[in-house]
């Protein structure tokens, strides 16, 4: 066999978007009807969050920083339709959407050292499968030659609203002004980070998901890279 032979090419769809615009539900749906992986890169984030400040670290660059980051061990374990994210075989996916960690992700994920150490997880896993990757840098950092790219946006009353319902579903009360105030810092936070901001990449196919339900979102997404895939453009 040519060593070329053994080389997969897999297909990258990249999804970005700012806080609360439907990335996740929509990627997870997109993967499911592809059958593709669903990579949630926030949740990485979150994770190395979570570990961080489980250690007392400030979101500053550090020695202490440093080695947890070498030690560091994140998978996903999918059962049926749902996606776990372990930290060194630990289940935090309910811990990694405590309203603790989603105050201080955006300060974690502005850390170079942080981004650089998730960047050659993601382009692993990447490598090794076809994936909805969703995110902030995806299409611009990430895989800037990912073969289909989305930057979902929304009005930001409707994705608080929606933030607000998520989080009455788990039983919290916040108020709706409190979340319109945390995605608007939130998006101010990631959008102006010097490393990987967001931002959508120029060749992304913008998606106004603000008066869209996530059938609706999801069909639009999954019907153009379907059409693409059979048309082998
Ligand atoms: O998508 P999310 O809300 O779970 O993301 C949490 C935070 O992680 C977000 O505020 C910024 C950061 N993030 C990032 O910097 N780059 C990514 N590719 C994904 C998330």
């Amino acid at each position: 066999m040519l060593f070329e032979d053994a080389i997969t090419v897999s297909t990258i769809v990249a999804i970005d978007g700012p806080a609360a615009s439907g990335k996740s539900t929509t990627a997870k749906l997109v993967a499911q009807r592809l059958r593709f992986m669903h990579l949630d890169t926030g949740a990485m984030y979150r994770a190395v969050t979570l570990v961080c400040l489980e250690s007392q670290l400030a979101p500053q660059e550090s020695p202490q920083l440093t080695q947890l980051l070498a030690d560091l061990d994140i998978q996903f374990k999918t059962t049926g339709a749902d996606q776990c994210t372990l930290v060194d075989g630990r289940d935090v996916t309910m811990e990694i959407r405590s309203a603790e960690v989603t105050r201080q992700v955006s300060a974690f994920s502005a850390l170079p050292e942080i981004r650089e150490r998730l960047l050659d997880m993601q382009r692993r896993i990447g490598a090794a499968h076809d994936v909805v990757c969703e995110g902030r840098d995806i299409g611009t950092r990430v895989f800037p030659d990912a073969r289909f790219k989305f930057y979902l946006v929304a009005d930001l009353e409707v994705r608080a609203q929606r933030r607000l319902d998520e989080l009455q579903l788990a039983g919290q009360q916040p108020s709706l002004a409190a979340i319109v105030e945390e995605l608007r810092e939130r998006d101010r936070e990631d959008s102006t980070r010097e490393h990987s901001p967001l931002r959508k990449a120029e060749d992304a196919i913008i998606i106004d998901t603000t008066g869209l339900t996530i059938e609706e979102q999801v069909d639009l997404i999954a019907a153009h890279v379907e059409t693409r895939l059979q048309q082998g453009d």
